[in-house]
Formats: C-alpha cells, sequence, structure tokens
C-alpha cells in the first residue's frame, strides 16, 4: 500500500532512492564471513560465480575486479553451469542470489556440492533455501526489495563483491587503501547521481523509438548489461547491452534514427575511455542518438547525465541509478506495470 511506498508512486522508485542508506549498511555488513569467503577463494583453484539476470551480472563484476588481482575467477549463468562447470574438491562456488530461491542458482549449487566443492552464497533473504544449503553465506542487507525489478539489492551485491575483493587482496599482502577509502564515498556518489533524476526523466522524454543498444568498455560491461535488462523488464521496449567492441562485429549495421544508444562512459583514468568515445562518433555517423552516462561532458553526445568521476573499480555502483531511473521514468511514460512487469515474478522457482 501506499504508506509502504512512503509516498513513491512505486516500490521500484522507492527502493532506488534508498541506494545511498542501503549501501551504508551493504558497507559494513557481513564482516566475518566476507573474510572466510575470500580466504576460501584464495585457497580455491577454481572460482565460479554463478547467478541469474541482474545476479549474474554482478558475477561478471566479480570477474572483471578479481582480474586485478591476477585472480581468475569465472562468472556462470548459473542455468548453464551443468552443461559448462569443471567442479572438484578444490572448486569453489560462489552463488548470487537475491531471494536465495532461484530455481537454477539453487540446481547449480547443488550440483556443486554433490562433486566436493565448497559453496558460498551471497543472499539478501535471511533463511531463504540458498542461506540453509550453503557452507558459507553472506547477507546482503539490502532490506526487502518488493519491485520485480532489482535495484538495491544489485547495487548491494556489487558493494559485497567489492568488499570481497578487497579483503582478497589483502589476504595477497596488496596495498588496498585506496580501494577502502573510496567505500566511504559511494553513497555520498550515488546521491549525486540520484539528484539528476529531473534531468533523467526529461531525457526519457526524448527516447521515442522501439529498439535500444546499451555500451560500454571495460569492467563497465556490467553496467551495460544492467541497463538493457532493466529497461526492456519494465518498459517492453527492445534493448540490448553489450561490449562497444562488439558494435563493428555485427549490431552496428541496425543503427540508424531508429535506434538509440546509451553509452556508459567510464570514469576518465579508464585506459579504456578513449575507445568509448570514438564509438559515439562512430554512432553519431549512423545517425543514431546517444545518452551518454558520463563523467565528463561528451559533446558529440545528444545528451551527457553526469556522473562523480570515481576510481573505475566503483564506478559501476555509481553508474547504476543513473540507468535505473532511465528506466523506471520510461516506463512510467508508457504506462507500464512498473513494479509487476508483465510475465515476470520476483524469484523464479522454476526452471
Ligand atoms: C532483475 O531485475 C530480475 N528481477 C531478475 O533478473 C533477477 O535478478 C533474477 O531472477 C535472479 O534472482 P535472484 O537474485 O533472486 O536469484
Amino acid at each position: 500500500n501506499q504508506a509502504e511506498k512512503k509516498g513513491y508512486p512505486h516500490f521500484m522508485l522507492k527502493e532506488i532512492m534508498e541506494q545511498p542508506e542501503i549501501l551504508k549498511i551493504s558497507s559494513k555488513i557481513s564482516s566475518e564471513e566476507i573474510k572466510k569467503l575470500a580466504k576460501l577463494i584464495k585457497d580455491s583453484e577454481k572460482v565460479y560465480f554463478i547467478g541469474m539476470g541482474t545476479s549474474y551480472h554482478a558475477c561478471i563484476y566479480a570477474e572483471y575486479l578479481f582480474s586485478k588481482l591476477g585472480k581468475l575467477v569465472i562468472a556462470c549463468d548459473a542455468s548453464e553451469f551443468l552443461n559448462k562447470g569443471v567442479v572438484d574438491e578444490k572448486t569453489l562456488v560462489i552463488a548470487l542470489t537475491q531471494s536465495g530461491e532461484t530455481y537454477d542458482t539453487l540446481k547449480a549449487m547443488r550440483y556443486a556440492k554433490e562433486r566436493g566443492a565448497k559453496v558460498g552464497a551471497i543472499v539478501n533473504i535471511l533463511g531463504s533455501t540458498a542461506t540453509r544449503e550453503a557452507d558459507i553465506t553472506v547477507l546482503m542487507g539490502a532490506g526487502l526489495e518488493i519491485a520485480v525489478c532489482a535495484t538495491k539489492t544489485f547495487t548491494s551485491q556489487l558493494m559485497i563483491i567489492y568488499r570481497l575483493f578487497i579483503e582478497f587482496g589483502k589476504l595477497l599482502n596488496k596495498d588496498m587503501a585506496v580501494y577502502e577509502r573510496a567505500i566511504e564515498k559511494i553513497p555520498k556518489y550515488v546521491k549525486e547521481v540520484l539528484n539528476k533524476k529531473d534531468y533523467i526523466e526529461r531525457v526519457t522524454k526524448d527516447l521515442k523509438v522501439n529498439n535500444y543498444i546499451f555500451i560500454s568498455r571495460g569492467i563497465n560491461i556490467v553496467s551495460a548489461l544492467e541497463g538493457a535488462l532493466k529497461f526492456k523488464e519494465i518498459t517492453y521496449l527492445h534493448a540490448e547491452g553489450m561490449s562497444a567492441g562488439m558494435l563493428k562485429h555485427g549490431t552496428i549495421s541496425l543503427i540508424d534514427e531508429r535506434m538509440d544508444t546509451i553509452a556508459i562512459v567510464p570514469p576518465k583514468n579508464s585506459r579504456v575511455f578513449n575507445s568509448i568515445i570514438s564509438n559515439i562518433e562512430e554512432v553519431k555517423a549512423r545517425n543514431g542518438k546517444v545518452i551518454a552516462i558520463t563523467p565528463v561532458e561528451i559533446e558529440t553526445a545528444d545528451y551527457n547525465i553526469i556522473t562523480p568521476n570515481v576510481i573505475e573499480e566503483i564506478s559501476p555502483i555509481i553508474y547504476a541509478p543513473a540507468y535505473q531511473l532511465l528506466a523506471y521514468y520510461k516506463a512510467v511514460q508508457l504506462n507500464r506495470d512498473v513494479d509487476k512487469p508483465r510475465g515476470l515474478a520476483k524469484s523464479v522457482t522454476v526452471e
């Protein structure tokens, strides 16, 4: 009811706006478990992060982060884990699941366990099936999420993974001080992006086509994939997310005035910053509209949703509210059932 929505028209908007507070909680919760899980990552030969939908995108974030410390971890669509996972006693499987009830994720966890692997779970709901079956559970502390569309649980998953990365780095005796310091500023940066909500709403009024592509490079591939998922899930408009590098290998042929591009521009210090700028120019040269979610104004873009310029490692957390709001306002304009999009359930408990 309205009261639970605290005056917001939809749970989704309420949950988007709650993120600065939730991220403060996620930045402190489950410290002992995160340390234990980091140790397990260090001691395991093979490490998989598995999940579905939004949770799978969080797995990709882990893949990029850990690579920075020279650790190969593999992000795997949980529904395909039985088809390609290589599992033995030296394997660690970390399941990401907000609800702790997703059928495909639970099935993959059980498969891993039967083969002697250790199983960890990063979960939001205490007492859910995943928390009962995992060897070690890390709670996210995102609070109840009612909208089907995952928002605050996603950024909270990213926060937990980021902390796992810090603890893992410390176990390797790396200097993680810069990363640790960045944690405290995350809620403030997220708030700065939320403050752009009126501008973002205005931008959505000019999104008039039926096809959208979300692109980025580097760790923000996560943002491109998640941005597209949010958008299609609640607007029912076609959206695809991919690396900007992939554009030239097929999709660019689709770009014209009937396909808009949302470009998620990495922070300025990123080594992929310049390449995304040239990708934006390529899109413009084909008459495609470009909405940039970016730390600096991109002259060639039609719209610039300006974000704080942060270290690349935390940028996927900071960019999330921008594309969440973009999807939200577009869906509202189209009169969609924002909190309960057709054909979707909050947790998918069947195959
Ligand atoms: C995201 O907005 C979706 N609702 C969906 O992709 C979701 O993330 C997926 O079903 C996984 O759910 P889980 O985290 O509860 O396992």
